[in-house]
């Protein structure tokens, strides 16, 4: 049984992690927080900046330290970054106090979607974007599989919303 319940969504960047996490927390009555909002917050600059001064590993230090104070809040919806799940203490902590669930993507869709977006993703800023992704995809799938649900991404911001409180009031009444 797990000791408080909180919502984590994880997946590739540009899977909707943000958007359906706010619009479930909205429907739920519930808090929203995102792992790279807080990581920007605390380090005082953006993804991009860290990643430029000091690299990726150290944006992982971070993250993790952040997972680690998210995760032990309560009826939290939490948005992840899409690489959060490379450290198996991240997953570890995020599913003592969670239900995971990964929004899943295309990589087809992904591209285009990220290639719509003004935000910059510092892993993405390279030659062929959809190698990477699908790269990156490849390498992470079996990570984002250990998330208890597995919910198609690939609709509009409500449906994907009602999808995921309809598995997670199935899974309360397990
Ligand atoms: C990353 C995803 C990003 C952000 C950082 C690294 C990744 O978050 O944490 O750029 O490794 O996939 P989003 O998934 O919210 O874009």
């Amino acid at each position: 049984m797990k000791s408080s319940w909180n919502i984590v969504l994880v997946g590739f960047m540009g899977s909707g992690k943000t958007t359906v996490g706010r619009e479930v927390a909205r429907r739920l009555g519930w808090s929203f927080v995102d792992t790279d909002d807080e990581i920007v917050r605390q380090a005082g600059k953006s993804i991009a900046a860290i990643f430029a001064d000091e690299g990726e590993e150290h944006f992982r230090c971070l993250e993790t330290r952040v997972v680690r104070k998210l995760a032990a809040m309560n009826e939290t919806v939490i948005a992840t970054g899409g690489g959060v799940v490379k450290n198996p203490d991240n997953l570890r902590l995020l599913a003592a106090t969670g239900v995971l669930f990964w929004l899943q993507l295309e990589p087809e869709e992904i591209h285009r979607r990220i290639s719509g977006q003004r935000i910059t993703r510092p892993l993405l800023k390279v030659p062929d974007p959809l190698g990477e992704i699908r790269n990156l995809l490849r390498e992470r799938e079996s990570y984002y599989a250990q998330a208890d649900f597995t919910v198609n991404a690939n609709g509009t911001v409500d449906a994907v919303a009602s999808m995921i409180i309809a598995e997670m009031n199935g899974w309360r009444g397990r």
